[in-house]
């Protein structure tokens, strides 16, 4: 019954997790999938989710389901941390925000939602490059992934005047895809100028926005800051969907804690469509997991809490700064030739976020993996968050070696 089915390719990130398992070497480093590890190679759970765990272990809750939307004291605090405690659409009540299956989940919430309501062949553009996922989420709606002009690959900026012209050529009431910050693959976000200019020209096409934050509080240290695109498209009287997750920010990779908010003109529009995302939500998993649910409200929703976990995270976010810098002093240090066009490796101290988008090309790429053990995704990004004082050097004598040789 099943006839002809061909085993598929491996996802081009989660993939290389297995390959490196499968790795028996053992010098072997994971810079493929963007998750933080100790500096002896170890998965990290933060010191506040191990206590806020315990914390709900000794108040004993139950298991019982919760509502399709998520559970209400997550729903309340989520919203407040992308938007802040004054955003005019959370005091308005004109926001509706639902539990999802972390970020990937809230995209796919969110394109089902465009594909139901929207009209027929909306296309939803995203960044050239963006989040391998992206497409695949987008098409499984049953959406058109459409590219908007992103990284300048000379200048290793961002492209604005690309940007502008392409989100402008888009036909009127597409869906435009933004990376709120620190930017997957290329770590390179756009200026406070640049935002404003986006904004304007997708009030002026009627595009809708969706916003995908997976990075809060890794860009620049400072969790209101990161969000300074979203606030802005919010105070331009912009509607949106924004996407959250917490797997980075809160290490909660496998608990798939994330949400999706709507930000409607008025707190009517808000209701229906929280009621109606709420039928898709149904149909797809009935409803979200408890657990890291749990975490997040507890922890937000606490100041002493709140406060233990903005150190938890800039202490991941000061490592990776610090081994941003371990790795290009190491590669200037052995003179190791540059593949962008300015010649140099400063953009990996330039870059922010969890990424650095080397310019490795797919053969060096391939060269890191199969002769130094050291996983990372063909486009040449490597996960910072996988560098470390013990395996800094080790990575840069493998690059030196694959781009001399
Ligand atoms: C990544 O880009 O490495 C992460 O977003 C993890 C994933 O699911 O791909």
């Amino acid at each position: 019954v099943f006839g002809e089915i061909e085993v598929a390719p491996r996802d081009p990130i989660l993939g290389l997790n297995a390959a490196f398992k499968e790795d028996k070497s053992p010098k072997k480093v994971n810079l493929g999938v963007g998750a933080y590890r100790t500096e002896d190679g170890k998965p990290l759970v933060l010191p506040v989710v191990r206590k806020v765990e315990q914390k709900m272990l000794d108040l004993g809750f139950d298991k019982e389901y919760i509502p399709q939307s998520g559970l209400p004291e997550f729903q309340k605090v989520s919203p407040l941390l992308l938007f802040g405690k004054d955003s005019p659409a959370i005091k308005e009540n004109r926001l509706a925000c639902l539990q999802t299956l972390s970020g990937t989940g809230a995209l796919r919430v969110g394109c089902e939602f465009v594909q139901k309501f929207l009209p027929k062949g909306t296309t939803v553009y995203v960044p050239n490059p963006t989040w391998g996922n992206h497409y695949s989420v987008i098409e499984s709606a049953g959406l058109k992934a459409g590219k908007y002009r992103y990284l300048n690959k000379d200048t290793m900026k961002v492209d604005i005047d690309g940007l502008l012209e392409d989100v402008n050529n888009a036909p009127d009431h597409s869906v435009i895809l933004l990376h709120v910050c620190a930017h997957n693959p290329t770590g390179v976000d756009p200026t406070k100028d640049d935002w404003k200019k986006i904004a304007e020209v997708i009030k002026k096409k009627n595009h809708l926005t969706f916003f995908d934050s997976a990075y809060q509080g890794f860009a620049s240290g400072d969790l209101d800051k990161d969000a300074f695109s979203v606030r802005l498209f919010v105070d331009q009287g912009l509607e949106l969907m924004a996407a959250q997750s917490y797997a980075k920010n809160f290490g909660l990779y496998g608990e798939r804690i994330g949400a999706i908010s709507f930000v409607c003109k008025d707190a009517k529009k808000a209701e229906a469509i929280l009621s109606q995302v709420n039928r898709i939500i149904r149909a797809m998993y009935s409803s979200p997991p408890l657990h890291g649910a749990r975490i997040v409200a507890l922890t937000l929703g606490d100041d002493s809490l709140l406060s233990e976990w903005k150190k938890d995270l800039e202490g991941m976010a000061n490592r990776i700064i610090e081994m941003r810098t371990a790795l290009l002093e190491g590669l200037q240090k052995k003179k190791t030739p540059s593949p962008t066009k300015d010649g140099t490796w400063k953009h990996v101290v330039e870059q922010i976020g969890m990424f650095s988008f080397t310019g490795l090309d797919n053969a060096q790429v391939k060269r890191l993996i199969d002769e130094h053990h050291i996983y990372l995704t063909s486009d040449g990004r490597i996960s910072m968050a996988g560098i470390n004082p013990s395996n800094v050097e080790y990575i840069v004598n493998a690059i030196d070696e694959v781009v001399r040789h």
